[in-house]
């Protein structure tokens, strides 16, 4: 069993955000693996990297969506998000640190926060999108 698994109950019916969050779930999933295998620093910290790639280009993606629906929660979405960028940026430059203690936490946190964000705050776009009978075929989404 995967340290965070992607079920129905994360789903926020967006084709296309769903895939992802189950992308974004399995890099999540990739550091867990670097972090448990007594892998280098280096390779921690590359996989730290990675997620924050992975999450900023998903965040931008979210973005974009909501702008595009005209979602009136935008600006405090992106807050939210900003935040959560801010916070693992904290957590790698900890982490670079020779005797950091700072996975399993950083791991934790992740974790926690992307499960209550998805069924919170996306969840909120998510009911929107039902409400103004949004296409969600037509919210196609660049991808990388
Ligand atoms: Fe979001
Ligand atoms: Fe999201």
């Amino acid at each position: 069993m995967s340290f965070l698994e992607w079920t129905e109950e994360l789903s926020v019916q967006v084709p296309e955000m769903d895939r992802q969050h189950q992308d974004l779930i399995g890099v999540i999933n990739e550091l867990h693996d670097v972090m448990s295998d007594g892998k280098s620093l280096r390779e921690k910290s590359a996989a730290i990297s990675r997620l924050l790639k992975m999450a900023e280009w998903h965040f931008v993606n979210e973005e974009a969506m909501m702008y595009r629906i005209s979602y009136p929660q935008l600006q405090a979405h992106r807050t939210a998000h900003r935040r959560l960028i801010a916070r693992v940026l904290e957590y790698k430059s900890d982490f670079d640190h020779p005797d950091s203690a700072t996975g399993p936490e950083l791991l934790l946190f992740v974790k926690n926060w992307l499960i209550a964000h998805i069924q919170e705050a996306d969840r909120d776009y998510a009911q929107y999108v039902v409400r103004c009978h949004v296409d969600t075929q037509k919210l196609m989404v660049k991808t990388p």
